[in-house]
């Protein structure tokens, strides 16, 4: 039995292998190793593609699927986190997906003896978004090693950035980040937006994610757009090959406008069908194959 909470503890040729068996899948094998085994999706910070792509997952595994309701659980009366997910333990639920507000909530679940999948937790980490990140880098370009990719906007709050930084310098790609300089870290290289339209042969954008922010946005969605969004004006000046990703949800007219969502260059939505083999491939690193 594996967790599966981070990326930055798995080598090279681990990741490489859930993305072949993702790949896999998506191609149509059957794996019979999760048959049968009941899962818990215990989701205490709000989601869409996460929370019901392990289910879809989970379901195209033939796994039982247990979907937690913190609004109508015991939390709200007080139980915390850590007895809230032993309890699922005790049920003898045979893995744990969880997603928590909390950094590296993980570490206080180490006694636990089920797998825990983390469905991303706080701004730190974020390992299922990064490996269908990376599932749909490699389906575009077959590879990795060269490839230049700027994550642009609200990197400071983003797990789904710091996940991805690590990962991709670590497969051989040249990272940087680009937007706000107030939403920038430093131990990052920095590029200016407009220079990444054109150079890069992958543009990730971020939500703006006012709901973390100390402060409310500075500028208005227009104005934001103008400065760090992609628009037509800026998917006319990208590099020819070059795409366009988003962990989602994205903000129309934010980030980036309704021209690009569905957009040639787009892989937005078949980011998210990668999602559901990358799940299953998840499952099938932690259950033990
Ligand atoms: N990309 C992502 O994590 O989306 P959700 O918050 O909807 O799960």
């Amino acid at each position: 039995m594996k967790n599966l909470t981070t990326l930055s503890e798995l080598s090279v040729s681990e990741i490489q292998r859930i993305l072949d068996h993702a790949s896999e899948f998506k191609a149509g094998k059957i794996y019979h190793g999760a048959e049968g085994k009941v899962v818990a999706n215990l989701f205490f910070e709000p989601s869409t593609r996460t929370n019901y792509s392990f289910q879809t997952a989970e379901l195209r595994l033939g796994c039982k699927v247990l979907a937690f309701q913190p609004q109508s659980s015991s939390l709200q009366k007080g139980e915390s986190f850590y007895d809230t997910v032993k309890t699922f333990e005790s049920f003898g639920v045979d893995a744990v997906v969880i997603r928590h507000t909390e950094n590296e909530y993980y570490k206080q679940l180490s006694g636990l003896r089920i797998p825990i999948l983390n469905g991303g937790d706080g701004t730190g980490n974020h390992p299922t978004q990064s490996l269908l990140d990376l599932m749909t880098i490699r389906e575009e370009f077959g590879g990795f090693a060269g490839l230049r990719i700027a994550i642009c906007g609200d990197i400071r709050h983003s797990r789904v950035a710091h996940t991805n930084l690590e990962v991709m310098a670590r497969l051989g790609m040249d990272c940087y980040t680009a937007g706000p300089p107030e939403y920038q870290e430093d131990r990052y290289p920095h590029m200016d937006f407009d220079r990444a339209v054109e150079e890069m042969d992958v543009i990730m954008l971020l939500r703006v994610q006012n709901e973390r922010l100390e402060e409310a946005m500075s500028m208005t969605p227009a104005q934001y757009n103008g400065k760090y969004g992609l628009n037509p004006a800026r998917l006319a000046r990208m590099k020819p090959g070059a795409i366009i990703m988003h962990p989602a949800p994205f903000n129309r007219g934010v980030e980036l406008t309704d021209e690009v969502v569905e957009c040639p260059a787009s892989r937005i939505f078949p980011q998210v069908t990668n999602g559901v083999y990358v799940r299953m491939a998840a499952f099938r690193y932690c259950f033990g194959d």
